[in-house]
């Protein structure tokens, strides 16, 4: 196979994990004989002190052109705490997903056995979680008409059946590859949007007999999530609810920096840890490159190569299990390794294997 692929660093910690998630997909491909091409591109408040735009139209033409977006990591703190700022780096982040037309947010929400014990909640409720969150990406709240002056603000949630009807169709579909159990979220109890989105599931469900179809209000899955992490297959929801329950669901594994997820729609797909940029340790070699590296066996995923991905996740598992891990996840009194030296481990077991 031949990829083309656009690498987007970003900001904080992104570079230095692009470099790892880099060096993987350049291992794999080797191994298995794949020609691989990269285009590095401008995004984020790298972007935006470079040219004065998050998401430049150059980027844009580079990601369009491309089998696959890599991804790591945007946002910086000059922007967070100024609320007049006219562009911020996020909004590199929406705009790609916009333009590329990315409605469907994949991520996993996994758990690691020999990292249990870091997990805020009791090892025996987390032990065998394994779920997928769909989030729905390009709608909602997120891209809705918005107002603010100095008394009023407001942002509108507005969803179209259409735009509701495909992303519950990727739910549907992951359900029946999976444990054929599919939970929607809402809060069709207080919101319109949400009444749509239940009515429309509820006319789908028949056509996937096979799958068990439940709705929960969103504020009940959140505490759901923490209880009984295992009761959840698939879950479909907002892109709102979705962005806050996967903060929730990436801290039962144990730590944000083990989790990648996938971003597809209608045109090129997008793979990206879902940690953000994580500022205070840029340069420090200490941010953990597993979530970049595991986005990478999801792209092989995506294209099919299922070996590819399945040797990604043996290296990374073996990777933990050899307690060659990043200091937020190292056990008591074991050796701190840094962002480059974790990659490289993963790297040299990916070539002698
Ligand atoms: C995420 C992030 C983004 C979001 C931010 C950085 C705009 O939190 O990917 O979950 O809110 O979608
Ligand atoms: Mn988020």
């Amino acid at each position: 196979m031949k990829l083309n692929i656009a690498v987007l660093p970003g900001d904080g910690i992104g570079p230095e994990i692009s470099v790892q998630g880099v060096e993987v997909m350049s291992a794999v491909c080797e191994k298995f004989g794949h020609e691989v091409h990269y285009e590095y591109a401008l995004c984020g408040a790298d972007a935006i002190d470079k040219v004065g735009d998050p998401f430049p139209e150059e980027t844009y033409r580079i990601c369009k052109d491309a089998d696959a977006v890599l991804f790591s990591a945007v946002g910086d703190p000059k922007f967070d705490n100024d609320p007049t700022a006219k562009v911020r780096p996020e909004q590199g982040l929406l705009a790609m997903r916009k333009k590329l037309g990315l409605f469907a947010n994949i991520r996993p929400v996994q758990t690691f056995k020999c990292l249990l014990h870091k997990s805020p909640l009791r090892a025996e409720l987390v032990d065998g979680a394994d779920f997928l969150c769909i989030r729905e990406l390009t709608g909602g709240m997120y891209f809705g008409e918005k107002y603010q002056d100095n008394d009023k603000a407001y942002d509108t949630n507005m969803y179209t059946r259409p735009e509701i009807e495909r992303i519950l169709k990727v739910g549907f579909e992951y359900a029946m590859k999976r444990n054929k159990h599919l939970t929607v979220v809402d809060k069709a109890n207080v919101l319109a949007s949400s009444r749509l989105w239940r009515q429309i599931a509820q006319e789908m469900a028949p056509s996937y007999p096979e799958v068990t179809t439940d709705y929960m209000y969103v504020d009940n899955a959140a505490m759901r999530m923490i209880q009984e992490p295992k009761f959840f297959d698939v879950m479909v929801t907002e892109n709102t609810f979705g962005d806050i329950l996967t903060d929730e669901g990436s801290c039962i594994s144990g730590s944000m920096g083990l989790l990648p997820s996938a971003s597809t729609g209608e045109s090129t797909p997008v793979f990206e840890p879902i940690h953000g940029s994580w500022p205070q340790a840029k340069g420090l070699n200490i941010a953990n490159p597993l979530a970049q590296i595991l986005s990478v066996a999801m792209l092989f995923e995506y294209f099919d190569c299922k070996e590819e991905g399945a040797l990604i996740r043996e290296a990374v598992n073996a990777s933990l299990d050899a307690n060659v891990r990043t200091p937020e996840i190292q056990v008591e009194g074991g050796a701190k390794y840094g962002t480059k030296e974790v990659g490289s481990w993963i790297v040299n077991y990916i070539k002698e294997k």
